[in-house]
């Protein structure tokens, strides 16, 4: 037994690497959303974090980071291959996101996906104290709590699914349906983003085993050694450090930033915004194309209006993303060539990633933000630009197929499918009066500023330690 009370297990870890020319290894603490979370915890808890370096064959020992241990496992570079781009991103990732492109089912992959798995269980098993937690996380990692379980019978396991949980038309697609279930239910609490999704996985548990279930609740009998057990699944919709962004969004420099930006944009009068990982699951494509027929029908009009698409740049040795990207540039290339004129591109497409300061300076300069994603499990960027206008002015158009619509109501919803709809629905974006903005951006900021990611966390980790100490546990 290892001597960590908490240990999360992610696919990556909470830092990024940097490997120098004479092969020395650096390392900086990266402001991903998940950190946030659990940083409280993880240092009150004596915590541990297990999870891969980003990088090919990256050997390193564990390490502190600004109190938070860190263990990395190494994944060479065919693992990345066949686990990561694979069966993570080319199999999960679009079956669980409704199919958008198809998935691809190879053994091979799923074979590289079970042993990588093992190999996280095994870091975690290695580091838990006795009685403590692990909290697994995502769905690169739906095998680790069985995997875990089986190594550590003492300890408490959480799951939390950050992307969507599919029908069971569509997850039984899956060869390997019947072990990733039976990998979740080997936490003790499964969460994920919306009700939906946690009903769709206790039918899949319905449909694939033959448990008994209570509403929300897994039967799991015992045999031998092992008393019998519950597996509860529940919505436990994640959010951001809404304060944080409050306050950034407050500082004078980066309001003044948001000035400069909307001054080197030849001062439009309405300046759209979509800010998106370069993933066919935005919407990104269907988005850009209204914005390009509502020039063409004259409903908007450059330079009066302009587009600001930031889209960081993802996965991109798997296919599916090189040819969204290839799509989304010609048709932002069309677009500019129709409708720009000379300093005045009708989009301003960025294919890097900015830091949170500058972020916070486009969401206070946008009039109006689109988030059109054609599924998602949350989004967070829909909650970081309520949580950055203080000034309770700018529009959000959200997609009903993100989590975020469960909990965003003051948005403008769209159908990203229905170009027509959306476009309307745009247009009354950027015609909406100023006290209809204010009525809106308050009831949406209420619910951001309130649900924040430490209340995420707490709610999640306060249920999993609500369950019953395991057989062999020390409390
Ligand atoms: C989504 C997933 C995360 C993932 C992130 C970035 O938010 O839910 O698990 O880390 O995308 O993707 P990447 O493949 O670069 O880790």
């Amino acid at each position: 037994a290892g001597e960590y009370d908490l240990v999360a297990v992610a696919n990556r870890l909470p830092v990024d690497f940097t490997v120098a020319a004479d092969g020395s290894v650096d390392w900086s603490r990266s402001p991903g959303g998940l950190v946030t979370a659990l940083e409280p915890m993880m240092k009150a808890a004596d915590g541990a974090w297990i999870g891969w370096s980003g990088a090919p064959d990256l050997a390193h020992d564990p390490f502190d980071a600004d109190g938070i241990r860190c263990v990395p496992v190494t994944l060479s570079a065919e693992e990345i291959a066949l686990y990561y781009e694979g069966f993570a991103n080319d199999t999960l990732w679009p079956l669980y996101h409704d199919v958008i492109t198809a998935p691809a089912y190879h053994r091979q992959w799923w074979e590289a996906y079970r042993a990588v798995n093992q190999r996280f269980a095994e870091a975690a098993a290695a580091q838990v104290a006795p009685g403590g937690t692990v909290w697994v996380h995502d769905y690169q990692l739906q095998l680790v709590p069985a995997m875990v379980r089986e190594l550590r019978p003492d300890v408490r396991i959480g799951f939390f699914n950050h992307i969507p949980f599919p029908g069971i038309e569509i997850f039984a697609q899956l060869p390997w349906r019947r072990q990733i279930v039976d990998g979740i239910l080997g936490a003790d609490v499964v969460g994920f983003q919306r009700t939906s999704d946690a009903s769709n996985f206790v039918r899949a548990v319905r449909r694939l085993t033959d448990l008994t279930t209570r509403g929300q609740i897994v039967m799991i009998p015992g045999h031998a050694a092992r008393p019998p057990r519950q597996v509860r699944a529940a919505a436990f919709p994640i959010s951001i450090d809404s304060k944080h962004f409050d306050e950034l969004a407050r500082r004078p420099d980066v309001q003044q930033r948001a000035r400069e930006i909307r001054q080197e944009l030849g001062n439009p009068q309405t300046l759209l915004l979509g800010v998106d990982r370069l993933d066919y699951t935005k919407g990104i494509r269907h988005r850009v194309k209204a914005f390009g027929e509502l020039l063409e029908d004259g409903r908007l009009t450059v330079p009066e209006a302009t587009l600001v698409q930031v889209a960081s740049p993802s996965r991109e040795n798997v296919e599916a993303y090189q040819q969204l990207r290839e799509e989304v540039e010609l048709l932002v290339g069309r677009i500019n060539g129709d409708y720009g004129h000379l300093g005045h591109p009708a989009v301003h497409y960025m294919h890097h990633s900015y830091p949170p300061d500058e972020m916070a300076a486009l969401y206070l300069a946008a009039d109006v933000m689109l988030v059109t994603a054609l599924r998602d499990g949350m989004n967070l960027v829909a909650k970081e630009y309520v949580a950055a206008r203080s000034d309770d002015r700018g529009v959000l158009v959200l997609s009903e197929f993100t989590g975020a619509a469960d909990e965003l109501a003051g948005a403008v919803m769209v159908n990203p499918h229905d170009i027509d709809g959306m476009k309307d629905r745009i247009v009354a974006a950027v015609e909406m009066d100023t006290r209809e903005q204010r009525k809106r951006m308050r009831r949406l900021r209420r619910r951001v500023l309130e649900d924040d990611v430490a209340k995420w966390s707490q709610s999640f980790l306060s249920v999993l330690t609500s369950v019953p100490a395991p057989a062999g546990g020390t409390d």
